[in-house]
């Protein structure tokens, strides 16, 4: 993947394997290694999802992560998901221009109601809360789409995973660019309106429990809104949406 560009202010490190891009990434974070790095591999030995889940990381689809050290108040933190979702799904609708892509709460995309796209957001503020790292792991199923997983798969067609690389590397510097200046209102409001299911019924599983209810937005914090068969309003804070 070398001699890629990349916007202004990023740097790249490239791997033919990895355990995980994330945790190299972390490493790296921990040598003290500057802000904007993306850390890249062609495959993954042990890719992490969210809540432990595997990631499918065989050679073709994109694995990438970036290191940051985020200025912010650390309570913003979480709406670096979003701004990564709203990134990633810019760059999959450059490869499928005619393609329906949509956001599924909280940060993967879908093609074509497919899961296309995963993001895992890690942070660190514990160990060094004046300087604390945040890594956003993103994997794009670029030719290949796993198959016996939980929700449906889908793949972005026959390109190489170092192009979309390249697009997404801009896509998120974009929109790091707009979150760094404008907050989170235009982030959520761009993710909101390409949101999978919003006013659907839909089911989530939230802390050991299944909720059911209408899907009906983003809290101004990014908790998704769930309104209840009785009328409360639920404000679910983490969890994964069902497949319907
Ligand atoms: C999910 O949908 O569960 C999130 C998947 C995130 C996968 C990416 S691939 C690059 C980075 N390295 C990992 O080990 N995981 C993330």
């Amino acid at each position: 993947m070398a001699g890629y560009t990349l916007p202004k202010g990023y740097t790249l490190k490239t791997y033919q394997s990895l355990e995980s891009t994330s945790d190299e990434a972390k490493r790296l974070a921990h040598e003290g290694v500057s802000a904007g790095l993306w850390v890249v591999a062609e495959e993954q030995t042990k890719g992490r999802g969210r809540h432990g889940r595997n990631w499918v990381s065989g050679e073709g689809n994109l694995y990438a992560s970036l290191l940051l050290y985020p200025a912010c108040d650390l309570s913003h933190i979480p709406e670096l998901s979003f701004v990564a979702a709203v990134a990633v799904a810019g760059a999959c609708r450059h490869f499928c221009p005619d393609a329906t892509i949509t956001c599924k709460w909280p940060n993967d995309i879908l093609i074509g109601g497919k899961k296309a796209a995963g993001i895992l957001l890690e942070s660190e503020s514990s160990g060094n809360p004046q300087k604390p790292w945040v890594v956003i792991g993103i994997g794009i199923n670029v030719v290949s789409a796993p198959e016996g997983v939980d929700y449906p798969a889908a793949a972005l067609g026959n390109f190489e995973a170092g192009q979309v690389f390249e697009v997404l590397a801009l896509k998120m510097a974009e929109a790091l660019v707009r979150w760094g200046k404008d907050g989170f209102g235009p982030i959520r409001t761009l993710w909101l309106n390409q949101a999978h299911g919003r006013g659907d019924s839909i089911r989530i599983e939230s802390g050991g429990e299944i909720r059911e209810g209408v899907f009906e937005g983003l809290s101004a914090t990014g908790a998704l809104l769930l309104r209840e068969k009785q009328g409360t309003l639920m404000e679910i804070l983490s969890g994964t949406v069902l497949k319907d």
